[in-house]
């Protein structure tokens, strides 16, 4: 309980002005203001002393920077539902209670999924370019054919909020079948007439596999040269879950060998995907930066709910969204 006295607060970044206001009414806010991040050395000499944290999920929260903040940091509050980037059981050991903010952004990361989705099967990066360079002929029977939703199988990976969503939003495009593979059956998938199989016969009978998955040691890598090699060679491979959850040599080798026929990333190990990446190169293969969450009103959400959680865990009650 650290209401007798105003909790010292550092904001990472730049946030949307009616969460600061909300922690500035409360406590006594360093905010590093900008879009770009404090070098480490920065960002541990702006813990030191701190009571509560409110990071993104590009912020390594560590046992190094639980070090630098002391036994004052009570409180780390993430601006996001992903939280790999923290370790939680160097919070627990240190009674630090962790918040973050799980669905609301779920609407807003299934649109950009399935717009992701549809831009990879439908090839809209080549045919934007086509447009720009003058490719653009005659209207042609075979130019540019991609994939339908229409009949489809589709694969989720991780079928928790996100994918349940991203599900809905496909529903209607006509889609035969869902699957869903992961660690255990979930009575939500029952909303879609999703069925539970194992991952192997996701790979190879989904003719879209969508990765949903949070990043967790035994997601670290699953998509893989074994996996891509199961997959059909119509396939097309969505990520808008984390990165890391992808073999990137492997997805590289699948796209260009023709193992499967397109991915489209919204996340990339790592982020930012330097420019001159070999996957930026690729026809069959759409990398966006991050943006799933990216609509006006989820971001500011997602930041007035990532301070809720802090002032609720300064003042030692539960938060909204805690991390147990
Ligand atoms: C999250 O909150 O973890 C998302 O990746 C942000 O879009």
């Amino acid at each position: 309980m650290l209401s007798q006295i105003r909790a010292r607060v550092f904001v990472s970044r730049r946030i949307p002005p009616k969460a600061l206001q909300m922690l500035q009414a409360g406590c006594d806010v360093n905010c590093w203001d900008s879009d770009e991040p404090p070098s480490r050395k920065g960002y541990l000499d702006s813990v030191r002393g701190i009571d509560a944290l409110f990071c993104l999920l590009t912020d390594k929260i560590d046992a190094e920077l639980l070090d630098a903040a002391g036994p004052g940091l009570k409180v780390v509050s993430t601006m996001s539902v992903g939280h790999d980037h923290i370790d939680l059981q160097e919070c627990k050991a240190r009674k630090i209670t962790v918040g973050y903010t799980p669905g609301i952004l779920t609407s807003a990361t299934a649109e950009l999924t399935v717009a992701l989705l549809l831009a990879t099967s439908r090839r809209l990066k080549e045919g934007m370019r086509a447009v720009v360079n003058g490719e653009w002929g005659t209207w042609k029977p075979t130019w540019l054919c991609g994939s339908g939703l229409d009949g489809s199988t589709v694969g989720i990976v991780g079928l928790g909020r996100i994918g349940i969503a991203v599900a809905q939003c496909l529903k209607p495009f006509g889609v035969a079948q869902f699957l869903y593979s992961g660690r255990s059956e979930k009575p939500e998938a029952e909303s879609i007439k999703a069925k539970f199989v194992p991952f192997d016969d996701l790979l190879q009978t989904s003719d879209f596999v969508i990765a949903c998955c949070a990043l967790t040691q035994d997601t670290a890598g699953l998509f893989n040269k074994d996996a891509f090699s199961k997959m059909k060679k119509s396939a097309i491979f969505v990520n808008s879950s984390r990165g890391g959850v992808v073999n990137q040599e492997d997805l590289l080798h699948a796209l260009t060998s023709g193992e499967i026929a397109g991915a489209g990333l919204d996340v990339t190990s790592p982020e930012p995907l330097p420019t001159d990446n070999p996957l930026l190169k690729l026809d069959n293969c759409v990398v966006l930066p991050h943006i799933g969450s990216a609509t006006y009103s989820t971001r500011e959400a997602m930041a007035v709910l990532a301070a809720e959680n802090l002032l609720a865990g300064v003042r030692g009650e539960p938060m909204p969204c805690q991390l147990d």
